[in-house]
């Protein structure tokens, strides 16, 4: 059966998502994208995270395509600009995202990361669209542990449904404080670029070691070395429908002591705090 990761709400999610960044930038590229996260779907990879900034807009008209007639069965995630996250750009942004999307509600919003409209405001916002049931959940993304202190002290800052940063082998700062944080006020965390971007981290030789033993592939153990956390969401991005159907069998592989440790012998785990890195 596949993982889930529960909210602090009580919904349960699907721990393994689909990324959309750079989705929607070129139109001739469009219909492919779409029927990527169709694909997706049909695998059960039912989560999907976009954002007002990916393509300007064109992501999400991506991922209306993608969910067109079956908007019931996914776990739509979008996120507000920090320039647009004030007390009446917040409603205004949601509502056009929820056209782009062709869909009447999102399941949760996040602010994309911090920026100079009070704290204060863009949670009160995010609580009245909650009310007003055009979005199910909010939460944050590339937020610190000062970040999250302070969200935690507002009055509505307990229901902070998610906090979405980096994460994968060579980025793992947030295991020394973040993580565990989240961890403790049972706030799930979602991991983006899990797979590193496909840059370097994809020839890291203990990735390919264990891979082999797993017969899977280096991009499949960086998505389950994210996934062996209960807390943790991940969400891997791919256009290529191998790739696609490479991360959707990801569920099934689980990582031994062994395992681990190569990771930690090439990819070490972080001795002192570091500040959080953001793509
Ligand atoms: N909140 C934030 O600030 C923030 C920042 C960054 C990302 N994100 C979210 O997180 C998602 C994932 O992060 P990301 O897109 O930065 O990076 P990623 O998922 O780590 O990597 C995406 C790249 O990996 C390739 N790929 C996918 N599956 C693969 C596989 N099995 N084997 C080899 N290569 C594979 C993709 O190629 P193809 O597309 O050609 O298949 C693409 O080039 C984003 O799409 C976005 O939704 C959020």
């Amino acid at each position: 059966m596949s993982r889930t990761v529960a909210l602090p709400d009580g919904q349960v999610v699907p721990a393994l998502g689909q990324g959309t960044w750079h989705m929607g930038e070129r139109g001739s590229a469009a219909k492919a994208e779409a029927a990527a996260l169709r694909l997706g779907i049909d695998l059960g990879v039912t989560l999907i995270d976009t954002a007002e900034m990916y393509g300007n807009g064109g992501a999400e008209e991506v991922v209306a395509e993608a969910i067109a007639g079956q908007r019931d069965k996914i776990f739509l995630v979008s996120k507000v600009y920090p320039h647009n996250a004030s007390r009446d750009g917040v409603p205004a942004a949601c509502e056009r995202s929820l056209q782009r999307l062709k869909t009447d509600r999102l399941d949760l919003y996040l602010l994309h990361w911090r920026g100079s409209h009070p704290l204060a405001e863009t949670v009160g916002a995010f609580e009245k669209l909650r009310e007003a049931g055009k979005i199910r959940a909010w939460g944050v993304s590339n937020f610190d542990v000062n970040d999250m202190q302070e969200l935690a002290r507002l009055k509505a800052g307990a229901a902070c449904a998610t906090n979405q940063v980096i994460y994968h082998p060579d980025s793992r700062g947030i295991e020394y404080d973040l993580l565990p944080w989240c961890a403790e006020h049972r706030i799930p965390v979602m991991a983006y670029s899990p797979i590193g971007q496909a840059g370097r981290l994809l020839r890291s030789a203990a990735l390919r070691e264990v891979a082999k033993r797993h017969d899977a592939t280096p991009a499949q153990i960086a998505i389950a070395w994210g996934l062996r956390h209960p807390h943790v969401i991940s969400i891997p991005k791919a256009v290529d429908p191998a790739h696609v159907r490479e991360n959707a069998a990801t569920g099934e592989i689980v990582l031994t002591e062994e395992d681990l440790a190569a990771i930690d012998a090439e990819h070490p785990p972080p001795r002192r705090k570091q500040s959080l890195e953001m793509r």
